[in-house]
């Protein structure tokens, strides 16, 4: 196989890749992974975040990634998908013997791994959510959930957050309040409000830093306004991550309770121990009418989403509420399992909430010594290094934090900046503590490093 003509330059030239990313890449990839790359670039459909890709993937295990070239990076980001780690054994001797034993369940059949997953979401979801749907995506659990809203409800319309993202289907991104998602594909669902999360580092409302919680008003005023909202949908806690105000998710519960509207909790990336719970609501104490979980939930190996429902809310018994192909595969399922096996047996959930408290020691020291970090932030192991070039313009330094993700990549650690500024740290909850203490240190380098420039 020959190398394309256009080559490397093709890549570098596209709209998606900056200066930075196109500098690491002549420094770092290699002839092997250039030829993938390009092939990559040529044979998918490109589109913003992902294609043409960054670098080529041969390994992955534990809380390492492996590139074709060998170079192994400690993986800070994994999607949300690896809390029990990349290939965990337990998971993978599940997959294997399932695929064994029963691959795949036909419409109208149950089977035992189905129904065990049902059982076991029965039991550690929060308050009385009992009944559950799977898919295979979190945008399909996303859609299920605004279905069963609007049957339960007989009413539409929905409130969401600016800024939340819920997936990348019609509906999903309806609810979703990213711009990327939204723009120039013409009309999305009717009836989907949206208004400002309750992240007090960028206030829509203004409240300059300091939660008031006036954010939790303006839901409770459109609530009254509307009088005929079917749902309110979000994220307890965002990736970026921005953590709500303490009793915000109270005051929420409570006026979607005057207005009969239902309260849907979006946990696809956080669910299952990431923020030192099992499920990111337990830390305001509220439990919502419909909870959707997925990413990590097929162990990092399957694709598998749930949604887990109150038990009144069984009301579709005679229509459809989302038929997948893979609603009950009892592949994915037995990997489900395996994978909050594994989460309880290794007490995984106490561990994330443990050395999020030592990282968060951590990098608050760090914030005394770097003139650059304006904030930190984090629950359990979701946590988040918020970079300004000005702490009293608070005016993002979007440039200095991509370049500590390069420089950091160069060292072996992998991670995502969101909002453009916020160093988003996410690793596997299998980390140890010294693997946690050497990511940050080698973020300290980097940032010490940018710093100097
Ligand atoms: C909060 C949230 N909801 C929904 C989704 C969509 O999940 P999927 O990519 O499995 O469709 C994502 C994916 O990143 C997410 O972060």
């Amino acid at each position: 196989m020959g190398l394309d003509p256009r080559s490397f330059e093709g890549i570098e030239g596209d709209v998606n890749v900056s200066p930075a990313r196109a500098e690491w890449s002549r420094r770092h990839i290699g002839v092997e992974a250039r030829r993938w790359l390009d092939e990559d670039a040529r044979y998918f459909l490109h589109q913003a975040l992902s294609t043409p890709c960054l670098n080529v993937l041969a390994g992955a295990d534990g809380i390492y990634l492996e590139d074709v070239e060998g170079r192994r990076y400690m993986d800070f980001h994994g999607n949300s998908v690896h809390q029990v780690g990349f290939a965990n054994p337990a998971v993978v001797a599940a997959i294997k013997a399932q695929l064994d034993q029963l691959s795949f369940s036909t419409r109208r059949y149950t089977n035992r791994p189905a129904v065990e997953l049902a059982k076991t979401l029965a039991r550690i979801t929060p308050g009385d959510l009992a009944k559950s749907l799977f898919c295979p995506s979190g945008a399909a659990a996303v859609g299920m959930a605004l279905r069963l809203a609007r049957a339960a409800t007989g009413r539409h319309k929905t409130i969401s957050m600016w800024d939340a993202f819920h997936g990348a289907s019609l509906d999903a991104s309806s609810v979703g309040g990213e711009r990327m998602f939204r723009r120039d594909i013409g009309p999305l669902l009717p009836g989907t409000e949206h208004v400002p999360p309750p992240d007090a580092r960028r206030c829509g409302l203004g409240c300059g830093g300091r939660c008031d919680l006036r954010c939790a008003g303006y839901v409770e005023y459109v609530l009254d306004k509307e009088g005929d909202v079917a749902a309110v949908i979000a994220e307890p806690v965002r990736s970026t991550p921005a953590i709500p105000h303490p009793d915000y998710w109270t005051r929420i519960r409570a006026a979607c309770d005057r207005a009969g509207a239902l309260l849907i909790f979006d946990e696809i990336p956080q669910c299952l121990g990431r923020t030192g719970r099992m499920f990111a609501s337990e830390h305001f104490g509220v439990t919502p009418d419909i909870l959707v979980l997925g990413k990590g939930l097929g162990g990092g190996i399957l694709p598998m989403a749930a949604m887990v429902a109150r038990p009144e809310l069984d009301v579709m018994a005679d229509r459809a509420l989302g038929h997948y192909t893979h609603e009950k595969n009892p592949v994915t399922c037995a990997a489900a399992l395996a994978t909050i096996g594994h989460i309880e047996r290794e007490g995984l959930v106490e561990h994330a909430r443990m050395l999020g408290v030592h990282a968060l020691g951590l990098m608050a020291e760090m914030a005394g010594r770097h003139r650059l970090i304006a904030d930190v932030r984090g629950l359990g192991l979701l946590m988040g290094i918020e970079l300004v070039r000005d702490r009293d313009t608070g005016a993002p330094a979007l440039e200095e934090a991509e370049r500590v993700m390069y420089l950091a990549l160069e060292r072996g650690l992998s991670f995502k900046v969101s909002a453009g500024n916020v160093l988003t740290l996410t690793p596997p909850l299998v980390i140890t503590r010294d693997e946690l203490e050497r990511a940050l240190a080698i973020v300290d380098d980097c940032l010490t490093q940018v710093e100097r420039a």
